[in-house]
Parts: C-alpha cells; sequence; structure tokens
C-alpha cells in the first residue's frame, strides 16, 4: 500500500535544487508583453481624471489601458460584482488598480506606472472597524446564531465576566508572488498560465474579461509557491489583465506583483474584534455566552460573508455551551479587500474562545487548562451553539495523552518556581485545543473530479481539479492511486492542473483537497480497475471475486500477471484504460441565515502546550518548547503531514506575536516589505518541537481510507503561544490584573502589558 507511508513530497528534489518550474519560471515568447497596474494613491476618493502622457510617452510603453478600453466585463470579484479590474468613478483604497501599462519588460511597466497625474476628489476613508460601525457600513445584516436563552442564563449566572479583544490580520507571504501568463491562441481563445488555487474561477472572469464562452478559456497550473488562500481570489487581477491585453494587441502578455505591490494590492486575513459576555460557576463551568464579532472586510466583498460565517461556526471551539448568542458585523472600510487566509476566520472565532477560557481561568485564579477540560463537549449528546451534534470529538484524550507527553504538570510547577525566583525573565505555558470543520460552507462547493489515463506501458497519468501550493496534494492523491493499481508511486505521473481536462472544479480551499479529490481520483481508478477485472476475468478464465492487484502484480487466483502484461492485453483487446471520476461530500446540508444544519462533514481535532519567556525589561520573548499532538484519521502521509502541522503551527503563532500590519491615518499601509512585516524565520520556531499524530486517530466518516484534512486545522494550535505569553505576563505582578493582552503580541505589546500588570504606563 502506498497509503499510509511517509513518501516525501513529490517534488521535494525540485524544491530545494531550484529547478520546480512556477508561472515566472516559463520561457516566454519574445513578443510577450510585461505590465503593471497604476496604482490610487487615495484611500477614499472621486476618480475625476487621470493624466496618463507621461506614461504613454515613457519608454518601452505598448499600450495604456483604462477602465473605457476594457473589451467586456469589468469585475473581478469572486462574490458580489463589486471589484472592478480597473477603477471607474471612485477610488476605494490606497493601492487600488487604476489602470494597465503593458509594456517590453516588467521593470519599464513599473517605471512608466508610476508616472501618471491624479486628479482625485478626497473623500473621508472609513479605516477601523470603529470607523464602519460609526459609518453603519455593512456588507449585509448582522447575522445571529442563537442557542437556548444566553440572556436570561447570564443574568443568573453566579459569576460573570466581560471583555474585548483586537486580533489583527495577516499578510499571506507566499514566497512565490502573484503571477500570470496568457498566451493569445486561434479565434482568440486564450491559454492562462496563473498561480491560482482556483483555476476554474480565473477561466470564468477571464472569459468574462474578453466576452467569451467559458469554453474559449484554458486555465493551467502545475504548482504555487504557496498559496494559503491568498490565491483563491486575488489571482484574477492578474489573469484577466493579461487576457484583455493580449486580445487587443493579439500578443502574449505576462504579469507579475512585486513583493511591494503584492503587499499593498492584494487582500490579507481579516482582522476582527471580538467582544464577549460569559456567565459561569465556581468551577469555570460555561452556562452562557454572548460574542460580538466584528469583521473588517476591506472595500470590496471578496469572501468576507463566508469567512464571517466561519468565525461564528468556530466560536465555540471544543466547548459545550449550553446557551450561545453569537452576532456578527460584516464590515466596509476603505482598506485593502480581505480574501481567504489558512482557518478562513475559523482562527478569529476560536482566538475569542480561548480569550474567554484564559480569561475565567484568571478571575477563579485556576490553571486554564482545568476549565478547558471542564467545558469540552461530552462524547455524544451535545449540540454546537448552529445545532450540530458533535460526535466525534477526541479532545478529552488529545489532552490526556498530550498532558503525559509534554509532562505538563510537572513543568507547570517548574513554570511557577522559576517565576517565583525570577525578576527579570518570566515563563509562561499554555495548552490550547482545537476542533476545526471540515466541509466548505458554500454546501454544493464539496464537489470534484478527476480524469485517470492508463497508457499501454502501464504507466499512469493523473488529473484532478486540485492544485499543489506546497501542501503535498499530488504525492497524497499519486498514493491513492498506486494503492488502488498496487503500483509503485513511480507509476503515476502527476499533472498539471488544467481546466480543460477536469472542469467545473473548486478551490483547493477549506483543507478539502485531499478529501474531495482523492475521493474523485479513487473513483476512476475503481472504474478502470473494475474493467480490468472483467478482462481478466474473461481473458484468463478466472473468478472475478478471487482477482486481486497485489504488489506491482495482478493475481488471478490461480496465475500471477504482471500489470504491465495486463494494460498490454487489454489494450490490444480494445478495452477502455480512460475514465473520469467523481465525488461530492454526503450528508452536508446548512442555512447560513438560520444559522442551523450540518455545514461540516467531520471535525478535525488537535492540542498544542507551549513554553515562552519573556524579558519584562524589554518585551522580547522566545518560544522554549513546543508539544503537539493533532488527529489527522488514519494519515494519508505521515512525513506530510507532520510537515503541515509544524508549518501550520509557525504561521498560526507568527499571526499573533510579530506580524504587524501597519496603516497610517491616510489609510496607507507602511509594512509593505520584509523590513517592517516579521514573519517567523528559521530561528523563530520553537526551540524544542515535539509533534505527534494522535496514535488513535481514524475518522468516523467514510472519508479517503479514512484520514481526515489536515491544512487548516493545526493553524489554530498557535493560539498556545499567544496564551503562553498572556500566561507569562500575568506573572509580572501580584496577580490580581488580567493581562489583556491584543493580538498581535508583539514585543511592544508583551511590555506594554507587563508595565500595567507593575501599575505603570509605556
Ligand atoms: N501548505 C503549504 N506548504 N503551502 C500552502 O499554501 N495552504 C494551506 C494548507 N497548507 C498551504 C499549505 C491552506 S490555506 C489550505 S486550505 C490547504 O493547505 C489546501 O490544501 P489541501 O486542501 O490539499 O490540504
Ligand atoms: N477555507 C475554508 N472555507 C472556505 C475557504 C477556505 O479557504 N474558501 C471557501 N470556503
Ligand atoms: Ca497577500
Amino acid at each position: 500500500m502506498s497509503v499510509n507511508k511517509p513518501l516525501p513530497h513529490d517534488a521535494a528534489e525540485l524544491h530545494v535544487t531550484g529547478a520546480a518550474r512556477y508561472v515566472d519560471d516559463m520561457p516566454v515568447p519574445a513578443d510577450c508583453l510585461h505590465l503593471a497596474f497604476g496604482l490610487s494613491p487615495v484611500a477614499h476618493g472621486v476618480l475625476k481624471s487621470v493624466n496618463l502622457e507621461a506614461v504613454r510617452a515613457a519608454p518601452g510603453v505598448i499600450a495604456v489601458l483604462t477602465a473605457d478600453d476594457l473589451p467586456a466585463s469589468n469585475d473581478v470579484s469572486p462574490s458580489a460584482h463589486d471589484e472592478p479590474l480597473l477603477a471607474t468613478d471612485k477610488v476605494n483604497y490606497v493601492g487600488q488598480p487604476v489602470f494597465l501599462v503593458a509594456a517590453t519588460s516588467h521593470a519599464l511597466a513599473r517605471k512608466a506606472a508610476q508616472k501618471a497625474v491624479y486628479d482625485i476628489e478626497e473623500l473621508t476613508p472609513v479605516l477601523t472597524i470603529e470607523d464602519a460601525l460609526a459609518a453603519k457600513d455593512e456588507f449585509e445584516e448582522p447575522l445571529l446564531f442563537s442557542k437556548g436563552d444566553a440572556q436570561s442564563a447570564l443574568e443568573t449566572a453566579p459569576h460573570r465576566l466581560s471583555g474585548s479583544i483586537n486580533i489583527g490580520g495577516q499578510e499571506h507571504f507566499y514566497l512565490e508572488s502573484h503571477a500570470a501568463l496568457v498566451m493569445p491562441q486561434e479565434d482568440g481563445d486564450m491559454l492562462v498560465h496563473s498561480s491560482t488555487q482556483h483555476p476554474t474561477e480565473i477561466q470564468h472572469k477571464v472569459a468574462e474579461a474578453i466576452g467569451k464562452p467559458f469554453h474559449a478559456v484554458r486555465v493551467e497550473i502545475r504548482r504555487m509557491g504557496g498559496g494559503f488562500g491568498g490565491k483563491e481570489s486575488q489571482g484574477n487581477a492578474l489573469a484577466c489583465a493579461c487576457a484583455v491585453v493580449s486580445l487587443r494587441l493579439n500578443r502574449p502578455a505576462k504579469m507579475r506583483y512585486d513583493r511591494d505591490d503584492d503587499m499593498t494590492i492584494t487582500g490579507k486575513r481579516h482582522d476582527f474584534r471580538i467582544d464577549y459576555d460569559v456567565g459561569f460557576d465556581a468551577d469555570g463551568k460555561i452556562q452562557a455566552i454572548d460574542f460580538t464579532q466584528y469583521c473588517r472586510g476591506g472595500w470590496a466583498q471578496d469572501l468576507t460573508l463566508p469567512v464571517a460565517d466561519r468565525a461564528m461556526l468556530h466560536a465555540d471551539n471544543t466547548y459545550h455551551l449550553p446557551h450561545a448568542r453569537i452576532v456578527s458585523h460584516r464590515l466596509r472600510t476603505n482598506t485593502v479587500s480581505n480574501t481567504a487566509y489558512r482557518g478562513f476566520g475559523g482562527p478569529q472565532g476560536i482566538v475569542g474562545m480561548e480569550r474567554v477560557i484564559d480569561h475565567i481561568a484568571h478571575h477563579l485564579k485556576r490553571d486554564p487548562l482545568e476549565i478547558r477540560q471542564a467545558n469540552y463537549y461530552a462524547p455524544t449528546g451535545q449540540t454546537t451553539p448552529y445545532q450540530m451534534e458533535v460526535t466525534d470529538s477526541v479532545i478529552a484524550e488529545i489532552t490526556d495523552a498530550l498532558t503525559k507527553s509534554s509532562d505538563y504538570q510537572n513543568r507547570r510547577a517548574k513554570v511557577d518556581a522559576f517565576n517565583a525566583e525570577n525578576t527579570i525573565l518570566k515563563r509562561g505555558l499554555a495548552l490550547t485545543p482545537v476542533k476545526f470543520g471540515i466541509s466548505f460552507t458554500l454546501t454544493f462547493l464539496n464537489q470534484a473530479g478527476a480524469l485517470v489515463h492508463i497508457y499501454a506501458d502501464g504507466s499512469i497519468k493523473l488529473n484532478h481539479g486540485g492544485t499543489e501550493m506546497g501542501q503535498g496534494l499530488f504525492t497524497k492523491v499519486a498514493q491513492v492511486a498506486a494503492t488502488i493499481f498496487a503500483q509503485p508511486l513511480s507509476a503515476v505521473k502527476i499533472t498539471a492542473t488544467d481546466t480543460a481536462k477536469v472542469p467545473n472544479t473548486s478551490a483547493t480551499a477549506a483543507s478539502s483537497g485531499s478529501d474531495l479529490n482523492g475521493m474523485a481520483v479513487k473513483d476512476a481508478c475503481e472504474t478502470i480497475k473494475k474493467r480490468l477485472i472483467g478482462f481478466v476475468a474473461e481473458k484468463w478464465n478466472a473468478d472475478p471475486a478471487l482477482i486481486r492487484f497485489i504488489d506491482g502484480n495482478v493475481e488471478t487466483g490461480k496465475k500471477t500477471l504482471t500489470f504491465a502484461e495486463v494494460i498490454a492485453a487489454a489494450y490490444e483487446n480494445r478495452i477502455s484504460l480512460s475514465a473520469t471520476g467523481f465525488y461530492a461530500t454526503p450528508k452536508i446540508q446548512w442555512d447560513r441565515k438560520e444559522g442551523k444544519g450540518r455545514p461540516f462533514f467531520y471535525f478535525a481535532y488537535g492540542a498544542a502546550v507551549t513554553e515562552v519567556v519573556i524579558d519584562t525589561l524589554t518585551g522580547e520573548n522566545r518560544i522554549l518548547r513546543t508539544d503537539i499532538i493533532h488527529d489527522v484519521g488514519k494519515s494519508l502521509n505521515p512525513a506530510l503531514d507532520i510537515g503541515q502541522i509544524e508549518g501550520a503551527y509557525v504561521q498560526g503563532a507568527g499571526w499573533l506575536t510579530t506580524e504587524e500590519l501597519v496603516w497610517d491615518d491616510k489609510g496607507k499601509l507602511w509594512t509593505h516589505a520584509p523590513s517592517t512585516y516579521k514573519i517567523p524565520a528559521c530561528s523563530d520556531r520553537p526551540e524544542v518541537f515535539n509533534v505527534a499524530l494522535f496514535d488513535q486517530g481514524e475518522n468516523t466518516e467514510d472519508t479517503i481510507y479514512r484520514s481526515k484534512a489536515v491544512g487548516e486545522p493545526p493553524f489554530n494550535l498557535g493560539i498556545s503561544a499567544f496564551l503562553a505569553l498572556s500566561d507569562a505576563v500575568a506573572a509580572c505582578g501580584d496577580g490580581s490584573v488580567y493581562p489583556d493582552l491584543q493580538a498581535p503580541a508583539t514585543g511592544e505589546q508583551v511590555l506594554r502589558a507587563v508595565l500595567r500588570q507593575q501599575g505603570q504606563e509605556l
């Protein structure tokens, strides 16, 4: 069996030698044009005119296009058709594309784009969550999920606390910035190479931009150098820009964002404010909770509604909330349009809940771990705030295993002893759990297709609708095909994702890549296998029930044939060796307006313990040790899964600690390069990092080989780093003040919180 083995990523060697090809590495024809956008310098204003004379006269410039020059649709929105490719009468954020330059080189296009003279009548920008609330600018009416009677239960609860947490956004910082290359074909068709998680949407948007049916556009992507949700919708603009230029000038066109442009133009993780009001008993058992979530969407809708929905759907995390009220505001601001990012709102919802637990524990002077365990979902009979019964929780088992493997209780005592002895350095420890819902909440997206060919020599070519962004999807899916035909992994060739091979696909997102595409590939392979069994039974006079594919061979019960021999014979006997496959996730249904149903096929669980040390004189801090146990069901590939968990944890910890986005009061993003935006480096990972898969993991639902999705859930484990910092800060005073850490807890924020504990201010 190829599945369950810790096989290396199929492109590992190509990645480390630099031989892996990305869109920007593709050789381009000599007449290829290079594009750049001219960007709005103003966050909010009436676009009266743009003088483009100097742009047109700049060296190397071949064409300059404004909204008036577009041949068909001027819209790159994935949702509400509220996002023009090029601004028309208004500008809505600093960095919004206003015009398009086509030049003979990338550098000349960028230089020329700087030369525009804008006439913009400035309007007051709505920048923050508070600004948008004051302006009453929301994308839709606030959404409410409600269970029981939170208001009465809050009033009668023995203890009650309220508070608020600000949670910052996050830049994706994929190492490969956005890129697209479009080659015009005969009859005005377009071949698009795009660094995208969503080739089908690129196909649709490009077709609309050039006014053609979807069949006129083919989109191909072999791999991305990271996506993390940032390439779910944000690639539309580049692909459409290339296509309209290609159509107009009948020349290939290429566009790639330089890092500063990428960070200025493209959407990020949604920042949130979450207000809470919680009632609980003397043991910290929650009786009622009232959350209000405020989500900053930026200037256009993009994926803000489902992101905000997922934040609500994760407001419970692993805890049973007998009475719950969750309200969500989706706010429009004159900032970049925020978008999908690993976890898709889920992490923000979970941070809100974990913050409440931390606050309750501080109030009751108890270890937060006890409060967590007291509130975990029971094995059966309890429902979420959206009234789905939780029947697959393994969080209690994972927590027990992790407290043992991380030596939690002894280390808790040691941290307390260290803090009693030391005044300058303080340590903190926190264990946080995660429960993450698996499925797109837009139910129809939970479908996938595949196309499998076996060539006459027995080699296998695999196509499916998922995209590879480093997560190892292609390896996992190839393992599925290799397992079904009992072939070595080397017999399976993984090809670029291509809308002409597998149509009508969903984004590779919501962690669903291997669940959906693995099943579709299995379906296609089984169709071919069934034909082969029928053929072998007839030709070699065997009982079909006894025919087995084992170790590269086909055993008939009487005779052993090689796979290659069977395939060659099948071909000569005119048996089809090609099949499509399809999968649609069963059992799910969801009414988002009612806030009721079963949005998720199942949940993934995990927990992390993080120990940190802070310097109380400077706020500087580091992660000393992290222990994780995470549930991936029966792992398709333990090596890839552990890599995903490690990377997700570090990315989650970065979000809540060092990664700070800073806008000025004119709406300009100042942190638009790695010099000012601090992502974790190798040296920032935990000094001791013990990551294990939950050894009893098995999906209770019938998923691909009983595995569980792994892409997003462990991102939430980074929350333990944030709450370990809170724990260290709490040790700085007499213990009476709740640290009230806001995210990201940068060095400055930690220092501020320490001084507050000591009765001072910075
Ligand atoms: N891992 C790497 N190396 N690079 C990425 O861009 N994206 C993450 C996760 N892991 C990502 C990654 C996100 S946001 C998702 S939704 C999943 O991978 C998508 O892939 P999957 O569904 O195949 O797990
Ligand atoms: N994550 C989770 N859910 C989603 C996503 C995603 O990236 N995209 C659409 N629904
Ligand atoms: Ca980005």
